[in-house]
């Protein structure tokens, strides 16, 4: 085994070789208002689902200058998000809109995407996009200067039709095919999803 111990190295280290491991993870494209109520559109992979309660989570970076991301900032002062999940088609554009770009320079009218409103909150819904869950600020958890936690409910889901399964009544991901972001090796690497394995619920073999 190759072992480095995460307590002697330094913080960039760090970073490179724990998003190295933890994969494939799933990407939160999030839209939220800008103060002047332009939407912004961001990636971000420290992100999971959290289902019951009904909540997911994103980990906050700040900006090279120690401000917050605009993402962060418009949760704080409107308390929703709209959170997306990609899929391969709009691979391309999510990473994209990966860049710091300054607030008022909109992500969505650069790429040619549309949203809608939404059903409760007041992010609106990016039109494109496969999967869109509401969400409403539950909490921040600061976890270092540079590093917030936030928490956040989910009131309503949306799937395109095309990817839900009635007979489940949820998605069917033999229906679509999210993107994966994986280590950043000779540049970001992703994936789309590869064979789908079904199994029998979980049984361990028989005991001697
Ligand atoms: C696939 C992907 C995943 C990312 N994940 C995160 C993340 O988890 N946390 C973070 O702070 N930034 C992450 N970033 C960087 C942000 O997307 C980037 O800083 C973006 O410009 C923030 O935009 P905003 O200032 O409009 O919120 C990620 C970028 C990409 C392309």
């Amino acid at each position: 085994m190759i072992t480095r111990d995460l307590r002697q190295a330094a913080p960039r280290d760090i970073y490179r070789i724990l998003t190295s491991l933890v994969i494939p993870r799933p990407i939160a494209w999030v839209s939220t208002l800008n103060a002047d109520n332009s939407v912004n559109l961001a990636p971000f992979s420290a992100f999971m689902g959290i289902f019951n309660p009904p909540m997911v989570a994103i980990n906050f970076a700040r900006r090279k200058d120690g401000a917050l991301k605009d993402t962060h900032r418009n949760i704080q002062q409107r308390k929703d998000a709209v959170v997306h999940l990609p899929d391969v088609p709009l691979l391309g554009a999510m990473h994209a809109c990966g860049e710091d770009v300054p607030e008022g320079d909109s992500e969505l009218a650069r790429l040619g995407l549309e949203t809608v409103p939404a059903d409760v909150v007041g992010s609106p819904i990016l039109l494109q996009a496969p999967v869109a869950l509401e969400c409403r600020l539950n909490q921040e958890i600061t976890l270092s200067e540079g590093s917030t936690l936030v928490l956040l409910d989910v009131l309503v889901a949306h799937a395109r039709e095309g990817i839900w399964n009635e007979s489940y009544d949820c998605a069917d991901a033999r229906r679509w095919n999210p993107v994966a972001r994986l280590a950043s090796v000779s540049g970001p690497n992703y994936a789309g999803l590869g064979e789908r394995l079904t199994l029998a619920p979980p049984r361990l073999p028989a005991k001697n």
